[in-house]
């Protein structure tokens, strides 16, 4: 989007100069391009779209009991020493270290379209292309595939309510 952006202006700007003069059109073309173009990028930036996730994981469920109090204290330390720094100790990116970035928020509407699987799948490869690493086994952080489980039942039970 932003690409597209830059694009529609400096070729706006660029017949501009070119022509010496103060071309109506181009400078057209790089107003629209601002006013229709980058609340559009803003938008998508906010949307954090679910990815495609094998269907395999989708249809995983939690081994472990969201109401397990020794489930939720090892997921809540995991969270809090691994998790928090990005996404903030409320799940709401707030003090987050990726300043700038717009972190989705964990509350009860956003946990409701993500099923166990999909998130088990998330923690387990990270998300390329962002800064989500991933932390399953093998990875550098090499969680156990239990403890990817605690960590999401300790974030639904205290976000997702
Ligand atoms: C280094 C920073 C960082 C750390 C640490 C981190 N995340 Fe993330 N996480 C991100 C970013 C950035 C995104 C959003 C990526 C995007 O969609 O642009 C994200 C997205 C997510 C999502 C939403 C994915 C989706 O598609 O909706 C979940 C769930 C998640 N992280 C869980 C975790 C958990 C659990 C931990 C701790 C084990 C963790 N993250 C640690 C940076 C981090």
């Amino acid at each position: 989007m932003l690409f597209l952006y830059m694009f529609f202006t400096a070729s706006g700007l660029n017949a501009a100069t070119n022509r010496g003069s103060m071309d109506l059109r181009a400078i057209k073309t790089a107003i629209i391009a601002f006013v229709v173009v980058v609340p559009i990028s803003v938008l998508l930036g906010k949307e954090h779209t679910k990815r495609k996730v094998p269907s395999e994981y989708l249809a995983k469920k939690n081994p472990f009991s969201g109401s397990d109090k020794s489930v939720l204290e090892r997921g809540e330390r995991l969270f809090s020493t691994i998790c928090a720094r990005c996404h903030g100790k409320n799940g709401d990116g707030v003090g987050s270290r990726l300043e700038g970035y717009t972190m989705p928020i964990f509350n009860k509407e956003f946990l409701s379209k993500r099923e166990d699987g999909y998130i088990y799948w998330v923690v387990e490869h990270g998300l390329s292309g962002t800064p989500m690493p991933p932390y399953g086994p093998g990875s550098d952080r090499n969680l156990s595939e239990a403890d990817v489980w605690k960590v999401i039942a300790f974030v639904r039970k205290r976000f997702g309510k």
